[in-house]
């Protein structure tokens, strides 16, 4: 059984170093009990170096850039990152790609980050569900311009995670369906096999993101057939992001 992967995304926030480190340490407290699961926080850049990881709690960043250092005002690099003790880096979330991320850009941070060993979180997810499938074709098109020119060699320290447009920052209820999510765990893998024929491709983990809580986490985890969520807001509330551990901890 592998362990489950826990990925909160903080995103713009908290607003003060004071409640990133109350929340962090909170977060350490509740995670300390758990033992099959790795749990990862990607909090805003400045805090990065602030927040101390542990063994059981370990940091992340929500983007790099595709460069290694220049002329980039605003943007942060891989090294940065790592020697600030980030050990995962999310790339292509959909809150990026709205600010005109291209899939050129993520694949050049995706190489960029693998090809350093890395641990990537890649983001794929469309904006609706049409009857048509043609959802379908957009995540394939997706995973293919953002695994261009990567090489099976590098898919061991590669995390997809699929989080639907339409189910994030919604209510718990409002999330994908656990069966919808085994289908697409299912397509996913079936793309990445077609990608890399001959090569295992099971053992990339496949994560569910969008509007997880405490009453949705067992079900994803279990039915979904997922090995991880990425959680956003629920992963500043330690309360709730603990029981979500705990869950995560008890599901087969
Ligand atoms: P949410 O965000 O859990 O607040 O819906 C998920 C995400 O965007 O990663």
């Amino acid at each position: 059984m592998r362990k489950k992967l826990i990925i909160g995304n903080w995103k713009m926030n908290p607003r003060s170093a004071e409640d990133a480190r109350k929340i962090f340490a909170a977060i350490k407290r509740k995670a300390a009990k758990i033992s099959s699961v790795t749990t990862v926080i990607c909090p805003p850049f400045p805090f990065l170096n602030l927040l101390s990881p542990d063994k059981k709690v370990a940091l992340g960043a929500q983007d790099i850039h595709s460069e290694q250092d220049g002329a980039f005002t605003g943007e942060v690099s891989l090294a940065m990152v790592a020697n600030a003790g980030g050990r995962y880096v999310i790339v292509g979330h959909s809150e990026r790609r709205a600010l005109g991320e291209t899939d050129e850009f993520v694949n050049k941070k995706l190489m960029q980050a693998l090809k350093h060993g890395m641990n990537s979180v890649l983001c794929i997810g469309e904006k609706e569900r049409d009857e048509g499938g043609h959802y379908l074709h957009f995540l394939n098109a997706e995973l293919v311009a953002a695994l261009n020119k990567i090489p099976s060699t590098h898919l061991r320290h590669l995390v997809i995670a699929y989080e639907p447009i339409w189910a994030i920052g919604k209510k718990e209820d409002e999330a994908m369906k656990p069966s919808e999510m085994h289908e697409m765990t299912i397509y996913i893998r079936k793309v990445l096999k077609s990608l890399y024929r001959g090569v295992d491709v099971e053992s990339v983990p496949v994560l569910y993101g969008g509007s997880i809580g405490e009453s949705n986490a067992e079900a994803m985890i279990r039915d979904g057939m997922v090995d991880g969520l990425l959680v956003g807001r629920q992963s500043l509330e330690p309360e709730a992001f603990g029981a979500i551990l705990a869950l995560a901890d008890k599901t087969r």
